[in-house]
């Protein structure tokens, strides 16, 4: 099978060693709808612009239209010699049309081909992204009204620090995704701007229309420079930027639960249905998929690394190695998207065990900054109250007391004027109560985030 990329420039075939070498079906293969639709509007053009008759063009738009077809029902073979998606399809035109099919490259080339066809697929990838978002801050928000009441330990250096409703925790994940989102969008925003037509990196004389096929294919602009865009894969790497930075939220996230799920913590029950057991510990039921979720992680920060090396030092414009981008983003986008996916239904199966949480939870001081705040509101300086609370702190430690067990005394001790009214924010309840500021856990604060949440998701 002669591919229509080699020209009559070579006196030999291509060896086989090179063909199975320089090949790119076996992982392109994945691009061809979207190679299709940048065919069909490219052949639209070429009807506008006089270089195609409607007949040819209605020829290689329906033709186009059946490929595609044949590929989604299992008629198509490929074969190496063909090197990628675009030769596969063109040779299927080809066959299919002869002449008018080889009319189909004109005033284009593989170079923008490849870019078009990645954008149009990455595009799609990155609202199919940020939907799995959207369903996962869902499941978060989702939890926040039957969880409301549920108190839980915040920490900072895995050390107990102050408490926290659960629902400002659940919240946190979603601000952590929001965050995300925005950054898919941005990405989107800058990829959505056509290659198309800068054919192999200096344009064409042939009179195309570029804003004629970046209208047709939903860009919002056309590529300025021919250079510049036919060398350019910063939407690659930005997407993976953007999927590794939502992989770190989740490794984060699965190795809190991971924490959480074991005897030690004891704060979360995972269903059943989303665990696994021990081939011969029979007690095991084990939370797989989060350590999956946070080693997988490592793939899609390793795929970003790849693709920076990958373009570090390539000089302009269009240079073999970009071939390598792909296999690297595919992967980083099927694993975020796995895990996005198996993420949602985790969040929204999982349960608190509250009695196992409240059993411990006036250990660890969490009421500690509570009493320092409110020493300060009595007119105490912020250092000379965090040292008294210190000393109190160590007070009750020897004798195995909470701060709220300590008698009057032993804070009138430190500052006579102090009454019962402390202990009004002793207790990690009282401290819960005695959070007033924008963004804190104070349950009105987080009564109105947790709105705010539900309306800008759709809830
Ligand atoms: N299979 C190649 C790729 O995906 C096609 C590039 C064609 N361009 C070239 N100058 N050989 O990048």
């Amino acid at each position: 099978m002669a591919s229509p990329s080699r020209s009559g420039v070579f006196a030999k075939d291509t060896d086989s060693r090179v063909e199975l070498f320089t090949e790119s079906i076996s992982f392109d293969a994945r691009l061809y709808a979207h190679d299709i639709q940048g065919s069909i509007a490219h052949a639209q053009m070429l009807e506008k612009v006089g270089i195609l008759t409607e007949e040819e063009r209605q020829a290689i738009e329906s033709t186009l239209l059946e490929i595609k077809q044949d590929i989604e029902d299992g008629n198509f073979t490929t074969s190496i010699s063909l090197e990628d998606i675009h030769m596969h399809i063109e040779k299927m035109l080809i066959d299919k049309l002869g002449d008018t099919g080889r009319k189909l490259h004109t005033g284009r080339s593989r170079n923008d081909q490849v870019s078009t066809d990645f954008r149009l697929w990455i595009r799609d990838a990155l609202d199919r992204v940020d939907q799995l978002l959207l369903q996962l801050q869902q499941a978060f928000v989702g939890r926040c009204d039957q969880d409301f009441e549920t108190i839980i330990p915040a920490y900072t250096h895995l050390q107990r620090a102050q408490p926290v409703l659960a629902s400002h925790y659940w919240l946190a994940y979603c601000e952590k995704f929001q965050r995300d989102r925005e950054r898919i969008a941005d990405c989107r925003k800058r990829l959505n701007v056509s290659s198309l037509g800068v054919a192999a990196l200096a344009g064409t004389s042939i009179p195309i229309d570029r804003q004629d096929t970046a209208e047709r294919l939903g860009f919002a602009d056309v590529a300025a420079n021919s250079l510049d865009v036919s060398s350019d894969r910063d939407f690659v790497l930005e997407s993976a930027f953007a999927l590794s930075v939502i992989s770190t939220h989740l490794s984060s996230w699965a190795e809190e639960w991971i924490l959480w799920k074991t005897v030690e913590f004891d704060f979360i029950d995972l269903p059943h249905d989303f665990c696994t057991g021990s081939s011969i510990m029979p007690q095991k039921i084990n939370p797989d998929i989060l350590e999956l979720v946070r080693g997988k992680t490592g793939r899609v920060i390793g795929s970003l690394q790849t693709l920076l090396v990958l373009v570090k030092g390539l000089p302009l414009a269009y240079n073999r190695d970009l071939q390598e981008d792909k296999p690297a983003l595919f992967d980083a986008f099927d694993t975020v998207e796995a895990c996005l996916d198996i993420a949602a239904p985790l969040v929204e199966g999982a349960r608190i065990k509250v009695d196992s949480i409240n059993a411990r939870l006036e250990k660890g001081f969490l009421d500690a900054t509570s009493l320092m705040e409110y020493l300060i509101l009595n007119g105490i300086p912020q250092r000379t109250a965090h040292h008294m609370v210190g000393s109190l702190v160590g007070l009750a430690t020897e004798n195995n007391t909470t701060l709220a067990e300590l008698p009057l005394e032993e804070f009138q001790k430190l500052s006579p004027d102090l009454d019962e009214k402390i202990y009004g924010v002793l207790g990690v309840k009282n401290a819960i109560a005695a959070f007033k500021s924008y963004g804190s856990t104070a349950p009105d604060q987080v009564k109105s985030q947790i709105s705010a949440w539900k309306t800008r998701l759709g809830l």
